[in-house]
């Protein structure tokens, strides 16, 4: 009939976070909240906020630590042979990384290949949202960093704006939103173009890498869509779980790949692939750009869902 969000910290508790076999939204504004808490307690906290949580061009930023712990070792036994220390200072981008926590072994994982002869670039699509009062109470709408609403939190509701509920199964959370949601954007938005200063921004980086970021020069974070200008001329770029068949149509799959391939330079490595919980199979692999192409060189599970596209299409575009 109806679902509970959860709005306020006190109520991210674990044995809080289903109810009748269905998970709670929780307010992606609480991701800050989480911060003071134990390193466990911030982690599995910030990982539940994340779990449902849609970004505004339709993708997840569900992610875990040591979600793809055992590919990891897979790849660091692998670049040293393919991609060997000392030839140049090696430039390497993440890309998709949602808050960081699993680039951290990463960027350790190039330090014990490359000692301090690389540099990581990590980006996503976005790494702040704004959590914007509207109305009275405790109500805010939720916009990245483009004014694009993502999230409404009325009290005691959590309301997805990008995937909503559908009426059938929770009339009442529809039929709130329906009557609430276009007054609440309207607002909210005019206070984003008027630069309001109750507006709280909040940092979607998890602490170890914001603390990586602070402490390594050759350690960047920034925003990047990958369907724009590609960031070259890398030696790795890696993206995991991004290139998901179910967030790209095909079209801007063709550019995001096009896109990977014109990064990196020629005999440069693309690291990709997709699981779903942490430790779970890595359907993905290691392939080298070779010209217009790739050719794969280590695949792991049933390799890349898109190594048709990185292998065959670049070649017939
Ligand atoms: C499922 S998460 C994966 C995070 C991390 N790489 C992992 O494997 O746990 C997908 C991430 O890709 C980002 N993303 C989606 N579309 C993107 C785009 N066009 N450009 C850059 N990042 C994007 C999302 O914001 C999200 O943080």
């Amino acid at each position: 009939m109806f679902k509970l969000g959860i709005w306020k910290i006190e109520q991210l508790r674990r044995d809080n976070l289903v109810r009748f076999g269905m998970r709670k939204r929780v307010a992606i504004d609480l991701y800050d909240a989480a911060v003071d808490k134990s390193q466990d307690d911030r982690n599995w906290m910030q990982e539940s906020i994340l779990r449902n949580f849609g970004s505004g061009n339709n993708t997840f930023k569900l992610t875990f630590r040591d979600r793809f712990a055992a590919f990891d070792d897979e790849v660091e036994l692998r670049l040293p042979l393919i991609l060997p220390q000392g030839q140049c200072n090696i430039q390497a981008h993440d890309v998709g990384v949602s808050d960081g926590r699993t680039t951290c072994p990463f960027f350790e994982l190039l330090q014990r290949v490359y000692k301090d002869q690389f540099e990581l670039l990590i980006s996503d699509y976005d790494i702040e949202v704004l959590s914007v009062p509207v109305g009275r109470g405790n109500s805010r709408v939720i916009l990245d960093s483009r004014a694009n609403p993502l999230q409404l939190i009325m009290p005691p509701f959590v309301f997805s704006i990008i995937r909503p509920v559908t009426p059938y199964y929770y009339p009442v959370n529809w039929l709130l939103r329906v009557l609430n949601q276009r007054s609440a954007i309207e607002e909210a938005v005019q206070k984003f173009h008027d630069q309001s200063n109750d507006i709280r921004k909040i940092h979607i980086v998890c602490t170890e890498c914001q603390d990586l970021v602070s402490a390594h020069q050759n350690l960047q974070i920034m925003q990047y869509d990958l369907l724009s200008k590609p960031h070259g001329s890398m030696d790795i770029v890696r993206a995991m779980n991004l290139l998901n068949p179910s967030y790209f149509a095909p079209p801007q799959m063709k550019i995001a790949i096009d896109n990977l391939r014109e990064s990196l330079v020629d005999g440069g490595l693309l690291i990709t692939g997709s699981n779903t919980g942490a430790g779970t199979q890595i359907n993905g692999g290691i392939y080298r750009r070779t010209g217009d192409s790739f050719e794969t060189l280590y695949e792991s599970g049933k390799g890349s869902p898109v190594t048709d596209m990185l292998v065959h299409a670049c070649k017939a575009a």
